[in-house]
């Protein structure tokens, strides 16, 4: 038996990827490197935009037809479309077999062998199982970890269907995340990146304050971890504590992904994000004055409704002020369900993709003069792999900035000192140093 299982959309679904993976493995089922060759096909989808969605539907779609030359094929559905639309994907889609939801990841292999028994089955109800615990030889890379720290989220932001498919936030006991750390760091990780929808906010769900700046402590004590980083971060739940540990604990990486989605206050209130401009500047000064030099990734979206000519003006001038490292910018897409899918999407798709772009050319200008930095520098890099093109290594910094450089083959995984001799607004080039 062999499965196949593509992912979409962020970071949480990569690892829940991982762990199905890893629960195959454990029976003996390996990985298809194509539809084709697989006995099991999982698409493990994302619902954040309507694209995102659009995406897996005509993969899925391109599977009617192999569904009706091999009809032994198990079709699963699993992520966040699984969540929010069930059974109605059965219904739509012959060729479909399973839907699993977000929080029965845990059961994955068994519910897959259901079906092949008992036929189409729909899951999405909430397990009563704590996270699975993953089998630590799956993942993306050799020396880097994704750690999940918490599931859901309870933010609500007006816009984001997050909280309706990945349910309530519910964070790890510590000395869970903490072995995992240490299995992963026995099979030769050196890099981990502790993940939470609002990894800021981790341990409120169980009444405790300042708990990601103790977890954060105590990862740090795991021998053989060199590198911590945590994504994503709320601007309303982070503290000078965060700020602290990033000063004194030497592997604590000095970037943070801290989305502000807006400029505007106007906008930021719509959102119901809980935080104003200058509250947010306010917060990237404390971050500077205690923890240094940080670089910082940011998030937003253009054309949220209402949005006019000035508010996404406030929000090129806030990428100027902050000089992010990089932004993801993305246009609105109203999500059924959510507080602003009640409001008008009133600014047209041409005027988002104006938006989108012009805003994408302000931070290509900032991520240039932030990189351009780095000139002339050495930095520490972590050798990821080969480079897209040109047969060259690509790494990253502590502060999550992309290196280029010649190297030899056989150093993936290690640690090594890179002169900085250019830099474009995606990347740093160099050579090694010494
Ligand atoms: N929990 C993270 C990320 C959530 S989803 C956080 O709060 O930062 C990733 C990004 O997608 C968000 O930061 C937001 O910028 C974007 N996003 C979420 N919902 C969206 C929607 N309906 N339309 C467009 N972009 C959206
Ligand atoms: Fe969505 Fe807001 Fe939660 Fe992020 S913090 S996942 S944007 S609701
Ligand atoms: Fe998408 Fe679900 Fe992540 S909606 S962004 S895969 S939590």
């Amino acid at each position: 038996m062999k499965v196949y299982i593509h992912t979409w959309g962020c970071q949480m679904n990569v690892l829940d990827s991982e762990v199905i993976r890893g629960e195959f493995a454990a029976q003996g089922v390996d990985a298809a490197a194509a539809v084709e060759d697989a006995d099991i096909i999982v698409f493990n989808t994302c619902s954040v935009r309507e694209h995102a969605e659009n995406k897996v539907l005509s993969r899925l779609g391109a599977l009617k037809e192999l569904k009706a030359r091999r009809p032994d094929v198990t079709v699963v559905i699993a992520g966040c479309m699984a969540q929010r639309l069930g059974g109605e994907l059965l219904r739509r889609y012959p060729q479909l077999d399973l839907v699993v939801g977000t929080r029965r990841i845990g059961e994955f292999v068994d519910l897959v062998r259901e079906a092949r028994a008992a036929g189409r089955a729909v899951h999405v109800e909430e397990d009563r199982e704590s996270y699975p615990r993953r089998d630590s030889r799956f993942r993306a890379s050799r020396a880097q970890a994704f750690v999940s720290v918490m599931r859901g989220c309870d933010n609500f932001c007006a816009y984001c269907i997050v909280p309706f498919v990945r349910g309530r936030q519910a964070s790890r006991p510590a000395d869970e995340v903490i072995d995992e750390v240490k299995a992963l760091s026995d099979d030769g990780v050196v890099e981990v990146t502790l993940l939470g929808q609002n990894a800021t906010a981790y341990g409120r769900d169980r009444g405790e304050t300042g708990a990601l700046a103790r977890l954060l402590e105590g990862v740090s004590g795991v021998a053989g971890i060199e590198w911590i980083r945590f994504v994503t971060s709320h601007p309303r739940d982070t503290g000078d504590d965060v700020f602290r540990a990033m000063r004194e604990l030497p592997k604590l990486c000095p970037y943070m992904h801290l989305p502000a989605q807006s400029g505007s206050d106007r906008i930021l209130k719509a959102m119901g994000r809980g935080y104003t401009r200058r509250e947010y500047l306010d917060r990237i000064g404390r971050l500077h004055k205690i923890a240094g030099d940080v670089s910082v990734a940011g998030d937003f979206i253009v054309g949220f409704p209402g949005e006019t000519e000035d508010d996404f003006e406030d929000s090129a001038g806030l990428i100027r002020a902050v000089g992010y490292k990089n932004s993801f910018i993305f246009k609105y897409s109203p999500r059924e369900g959510t507080a602003a899918a009640r409001l008008s999407d009133d600014v047209p798709l041409a005027e988002k993709k104006r938006r989108n772009n012009a805003l994408l050319a302000v931070q290509e200008e900032v991520s240039l003069a932030h990189n351009s930095g780095f000139v002339g520098r050495r930095v520490e890099v972590l050798v990821e792999g080969a480079s897209k093109k040109g047969g060259k290594l690509s790494g990253r910094t502590a502060g999550d900035e992309i290196v280029i450089f010649q190297g030899p083959p056989g150093i993936e995984g290690r640690f090594i000192e890179v002169e900085i001799t250019g830099a474009s607004a995606v990347n740093l080039f160099g050579r090694l140093a010494g």
